[in-house]
């Protein structure tokens, strides 16, 4: 195979086709063998229990080529386990976390021309999926289904790359107490769609959605987690009271580089009124897709607005510390001290 020619370094965020998806299919109580796929079509039943009562799950994760060459993944077994966390919640066959890595590296492996080139700014990102596939009319969970990764070439997630975007106050909640915020699972995207529209048709790139019993906490954006610096120079990190952030493993992991850099990592719950109070210096959103884009200015009308005095044009100099360690980890660059890198090819 020859790497595909495609102008990797302006690859936006979007969906395009590569040679071979994985599919694996869950039935009479067990899944079958699995394996790599040309189709990238689904075909199911009119009554297929996604398309009624929304059994789905899914994850997200990156290949990179390394500074030597090799094909590597950041934590798949994280990924593997919150997606079984994620299906028992919503009474699906979690899918075995060993043939999740295994699928992982066999569809990435079939589709390594499709990974971007060291240095380009792009990455393959993977998404595996599930949904109920069996048939249900009343309210209850399927008996059939599938798991499914496609693979997808992706640059920035936000558009201007290390440009701070300006975001928004929702107005609406992401997730309930007791909910499913904690969970990857696709209704809970579904709902963020119109309060994102409102978004960015009022110019902002994203929503910040504060706790929903209160209104008066930090929880996370759309699609990813929030990282803040204080004017002590610590990195806060905001705590769901009510457990309905998801736990991003990007955060997680950024946890661990701030306190290898020796940094003062606190996680707590955060009132926006203490951002608006001007708190904080810097703002950060970390995700897989987002890695850390860095928020320059928060503008609300009702709930008050914030600039970020040290990361209010790019990223300020700690969320920059820690994006060059975190993909220098991820590309090889940086001694990989945790075991978190896994080599595909
Ligand atoms: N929060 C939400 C709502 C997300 O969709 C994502 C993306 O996966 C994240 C946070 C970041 O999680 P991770 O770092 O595991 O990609
Ligand atoms: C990811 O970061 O992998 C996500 O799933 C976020 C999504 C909004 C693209």
């Amino acid at each position: 195979m020859t790497k595909q020619n495609l102008d990797w370094g302006s690859l936006d965020f979007g969906y395009r086709e590569t040679s071979y998806s994985y599919v694996c299919n869950y039935k009479d109580g067990a899944w079958d063998e699995g394996g790599l796929t040309t189709d990238h079509t689904v075909t199911m039943s009119e009554c297929a229990g996604i398309l009624h009562y929304c059994q789905e799950v899914f994850e997200g994760l990156k290949a990179y080529t390394a500074e030597n060459g090799d094909i590597v993944c950041f934590r798949p077994d994280m990924n593997a386990s919150r997606m079984a966390d994620s299906a028992r919640r919503l009474v699906m066959p979690p899918f075995p976390e060993d043939k999740f890595i295994e699928a992982v590296k066999m569809v990435v492996e079939a589709n390594k021309d499709w990974v971007p080139p060291f240095g380009s700014g792009a990455t393959l990102y993977v998404r595996p999926y599930m949904f109920a596939t069996g048939i249900v009319i009343g309210v209850k969970p399927a008996t059939e289904y599938q798991f499914r990764i496609l693979v997808t070439p992706v640059g920035p997630y936000f558009k201007g790359g290390d440009t701070a975007i300006t975001i928004t106050v929702a107005d609406f909640d992401r997730a309930a107490p007791r909910g499913t915020g904690d969970i990857k699972a696709g209704l809970n995207y579904a709902m963020s769609l119109h309060p994102y529209e409102e978004a960015h048709a009022n110019g902002y790139s994203e929503n910040l959605y504060l706790d929903s019993a209160t209104r008066t906490y930090v929880e996370e954006t759309g699609g990813a987690n929030v990282l803040l610096v204080d004017k002590q120079g610590n990195l806060v990190v905001p705590q769901s009271a009510t457990n309905s952030i998801l736990p991003s493993i990007t955060r997680r992991s950024l946890v661990q580089v701030g306190r290898d850099l020796g940094m003062n990592v606190i996680e707590r719950p955060v009132k926006y009124e203490e951002l608006v109070a001007g708190e904080f210096v810097e703002c950060g959103l970390c995700g897989t897709a987002a890695v850390i884009s860095p928020v320059g200015h928060i503008e609300s009308e009702k709930y008050g607005s914030v600039t970020f005095v040290d990361g209010a044009e790019t990223s300020g100099p700690v969320m920059r510390k820690l994006r060059e360690t975190l993909t220098g980890i991820q590309t090889g660059k940086i001694a990989d001290e945790h075991g978190w890198i896994v080599k595909i090819a």
